[in-house]
């Protein structure tokens, strides 16, 4: 009989770098994922299969609370949900302290469905439909502003409730990083910060308790951080001083790095990409002498591709192989862009559910869409893999849940290994009911 699973007191992750004897080649095997075999979990739960880790999850979020705890001593994590909006991360996440970090109308139901109160929900974000504006406010989220326009609907509901807002204002500047990302919020080099401030004076019904600035996503340069701490801070005293604000919290988004590959990028992401600790240092340090130690105002940190990006796997599986006409080797697998929004950005690990025979070659993995901008990876080198090979890829735990299409396919699996080696379902696959739900036949049609 077989023996039931049990996870190793430690764990074991049998991730071998394997020497082709032939070519002298290494290439990476991975047989299980937190002590769980591969085997096991596309027997049990199917392939394309999803696969996070509990203990990453909570591993990397303890590790960068202390990271930048260690250099600063206000820090709030904010969980960023177009990251990774499924129920059992979100939930993971609080409940290592995080708060909510939403965007839409959508995101901010899904936080509050979770149990999630107003007051730990930080709303963003370029459109906020009117109504769930006015239920932030009512529920005392902290919406940090986007647009003029914004504005206005704020004084109205302001008006409509009796109450003064209380608001963060979302700032776009040059912090070194292009192109820059100037689409959100107000300008801070052209003045327009400052005249918006005199505008919501003015108008008396709102008040600036916090500055936000997002620069982008996989930000490489530790530098900018520390450009757009020490500029928010600057804008910050201003403020307080010219309108007597008390600007409590400077929120620096997301945008720090994961360990994947962008495309573009041809050195190893630990040569490429600088570590985590150093985003903290040059943050703290600008936040420390600018402040001169004394009214810490409160650091948030949106951080999302970093948490979750490396608890994510996805195992696929070679459906068929043929040659193309110029004589390479390509593998259909059944996992294509649809499930992988971010295959076009960044180049995955690739790792071989066992040892198999044969010379490496260069080769193309495509997914089973019809199109030929389905590719999962243009130069993979592996060597030949018979038909029901599993692969395992990662890092792929940001923004591809988030981002992925119902598109030809139904979407799989996904599946969370608990800390104590436990496989659970998180989301189910989808089915034909699932997808047909929502369309209507009028009835001259039927
Ligand atoms: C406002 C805001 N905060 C946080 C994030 C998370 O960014 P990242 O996943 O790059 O850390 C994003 C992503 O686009 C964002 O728009």
């Amino acid at each position: 009989m077989k023996k039931p699973y049990q996870k190793p007191s430690i764990i074991k992750l049998r991730v071998g770098l394997l020497r082709d004897k032939k070519s002298g080649l290494l290439r990476m095997v991975r047989r299980e994922i937190d002590g769980v075999p591969v085997k096991d979990l596309v027997r049990k739960f199917g392939s394309p299969l999803f696969v996070f880790s509990e203990k990453r999850l909570r591993d990397q979020f303890r590790y960068l609370r202390r990271l930048f705890e260690s250099h600063y001593p206000r820090v709030e994590f904010s969980w960023s949900y177009k990251t990774n909006y499924l129920d059992a991360i979100c939930r993971i996440f609080h409940q290592e302290g995080a708060s909510a970090e939403v965007v839409s109308d959508f995101e901010y139901h899904k936080a509050r469905r979770l149990g999630v109160p107003g007051e730990n929900i930080i709303f963003n974000g370029p459109y906020k439909p009117r109504e769930i504006l006015k239920q932030a406010v009512l529920e005392g989220a902290r919406i940090n502003v986007d647009s003029m326009d914004e504005i206005l609907d704020l004084e109205e509901i302001a008006r409509e409730t009796g109450q003064k807002i209380r608001i963060g204002l979302r700032i776009n500047m040059d912090t070194g990083i292009y192109p820059r990302w100037d689409r959100f919020g107000f300008n801070l080099e052209s003045g327009e910060v400052l005249s918006v401030a005199r505008r919501i004076a003015a108008g008396d019904r709102l008040e600036v308790m916090g500055l936000h600035c997002h620069q982008g996503t996989f930000i490489l340069d530790p530098e900018a951080y520390a450009r757009a701490a020490e500029k928010l801070l600057r804008l910050a005293r201003k403020l307080e001083e010219e309108f007597g604000w008390n600007i409590e919290y400077l929120d620096l988004g997301g945008g720090f790095p994961s360990r994947s590959r962008p495309k573009g990028l041809y050195l190893p992401p630990e040569v490429g990409i600088p570590p985590l600790s150093e985003y903290a240092e040059r943050i703290a340090r600008s936040l420390l002498l600018g402040t001169m130690a004394r009214d810490y105002p409160l650091l948030v940190l949106e951080i999302g591709r970093a948490l979750v990006d490396e608890a994510g796997f996805l195992i696929t599986t070679v459906r068929s192989t043929k040659r193309l006409a110029d004589g390479r080797r390509a593998h259909i697998l059944d996992a294509g862009v649809n499930l992988l929004f971010t295959a076009f950005w960044y180049h995955f690990r690739i790792e071989i559910e066992r040892e198999l025979p044969g010379p490496p070659e260069p080769c193309t993995l495509y997914g089973p869409l019809c199109m030929n901008i389905d590719v999962v990876e243009e130069n993979a080198w592996l060597p030949p893999l018979p038909r029901g090979t599993h692969l395992i890829l990662s890092p792929v735990g940001a923004y591809n849940l988030t981002q992925w299409m119902q598109f030809i396919t139904y979407r799989p699996r996904v599946v969370l290994i608990g800390e104590s080696g436990q496989v659970e379902v998180i989301r189910e696959a989808e089915t034909l009911e699932d997808v047909v739900r929502r369309e209507r036949l009028p009835e001259h049609l039927r």
